[in-house]
């Protein structure tokens, strides 16, 4: 570590080196895109569903406006609807909640671990009722679930497993990426993510044909030939702009993962402070590093301490789904999912993403020990 002085902000996430880093690579493409209208859907909606299938290891891959929408066609997909429930994670972005409400079905929230931030499969079975159809595991902060032992539990009860991998875009569990553990997993390609389009994005894999064919009908106005609709459909394409970032982007996708993995081992290894406690990562899962949380005693007086260092933490996320208040009817009451709570108590992300220098990291360290 050297002892530099940073002067400069750093932030949690900064896109502008990326993007100063690809932006002739992008606007040569966006250039090929407005030369042949392809604005809707086209062939580099198509090019990027095929690309990205292929690092998912997934037969197919469906491109759609966000990654709310992904979620909300994937249950669809399923047939979820009115006096449904799913599980999904108290600990999570409220998106993943939003899309089981938009179906008409309950989210019913489950805490997440003391230690891994993630589901806590040994709760799913105390949930589980005769109206529940499905389990959404997140695999949040970019780290996977326990994706085999919430599975066992889906087997057990004939629950769909529907993955939420807005955040882990090339994250493995037991060395296989994410993308294909469950019915279908839904991507969010938001420009903040570790693959974010110029523009929203999101996307669907799976390897289950009369899935795919379904999405492709349901973000097309329920449509598969033009002007005649077999259901209530939507429209939920994805434009060809966001289509073209994301095929470049998509290419140096494994190299920016590798560095924030990269900072990632920095932080683990050479933050000291036991004030300061991370996000415990089991040999069976290799994090992509979406996000660096961490969780500390006297979360303000941290905040404020880096911040007159010049360190800007994110905090994801201040308020867990099941005490939002758009779920007051829900009913539920501080204590019923004791660890997430804490967490949005005392969590705050550390910067992180691929073009953070190499000295804006040892200031981050040397401050946090400091501390
Ligand atoms: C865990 C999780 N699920 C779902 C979403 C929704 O994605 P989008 O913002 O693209 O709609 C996000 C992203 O914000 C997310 O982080």
């Amino acid at each position: 570590m050297n002892n530099t002085i940073t002067t400069s902000k750093i932030q949690c996430l900064d896109l502008k080196g990326q993007h100063r880093q690809i932006k002739q690579e992008v606007f040569d493409l966006f250039e090929y895109v407005y030369d042949n209208n392809a604005f809707s859907g086209g062939p580099f909606v198509e090019k990027f569903e095929k690309e990205f299938s292929a690092f998912c290891n997934t037969s197919f891959a469906v491109a759609v406006n966000n990654g709310t929408s992904a979620l909300h066609l994937a249950l669809l997909t399923l047939g979820i609807g009115p006096n449904d429930e799913v599980l999904v994670p108290a600990n999570t972005f409220i998106a993943t909640a939003w899309a089981v409400s938009y179906t008409g079905a309950r989210p019913v929230f489950v805490d997440c671990t003391a230690d891994t931030w993630q589901i806590d499969a040994s709760l799913l079975e105390s949930k589980i009722t005769s109206h529940t159809k499905a389990i959404i595991g997140v695999h949040l902060y970019g780290q996977p679930f326990d994706v085999d032992a919430v599975k066992t539990i889906c087997t057990r009860h004939n629950l769909f497993l529907l993955e939420d991998a807005a955040q882990a875009h090339g994250a493995l569990y037991k060395n296989e990426s994410v993308g294909a553990f469950g019915e279908m997993a839904c991507f969010s390609f938001y420009p903040g993510k570790n693959l974010g389009a110029c523009g929203e994005g999101g996307g669907i894999t799976t390897n289950n044909e009369n899935h795919y064919s379904h999405l492709l009908s349901l973000r097309n106005h329920g449509s598969k030939f033009r002007y005649y609709h077999d259901e209530l459909g939507f429209n939920m394409r994805m434009g060809g702009m966001e289509a073209a970032s994301l095929i470049v982007k998509l290419k140096y996708l494994d190299d920016w993962n590798c560095k924030r993995r990269q900072i990632a081992k920095r932080y683990q290894s050479e933050i000291k402070n036991p004030r300061i406690r991370l996000q415990y990562q089991p040999d069976w899962s290799s994090s992509v590093y979406h996000l660096f949380v961490i969780t500390t005693p006297d979360r303000d007086q941290l905040i404020n301490y880096l911040n007159n260092n010049n360190i800007f933490p994110g905090l994801h996320y201040p308020v867990p789904c099941h005490l939002q208040k758009a779920y007051q009817h829900l009913n539920y009451q501080h204590g019923d999912c004791p660890n997430a709570e804490y967490l949005s108590q005392h969590c705050l992300s550390l910067p992180i993403y691929a073009e953070l220098q190499e000295n804006d990291v040892d200031h981050v360290i040397q401050i946090l020990n400091n501390y």
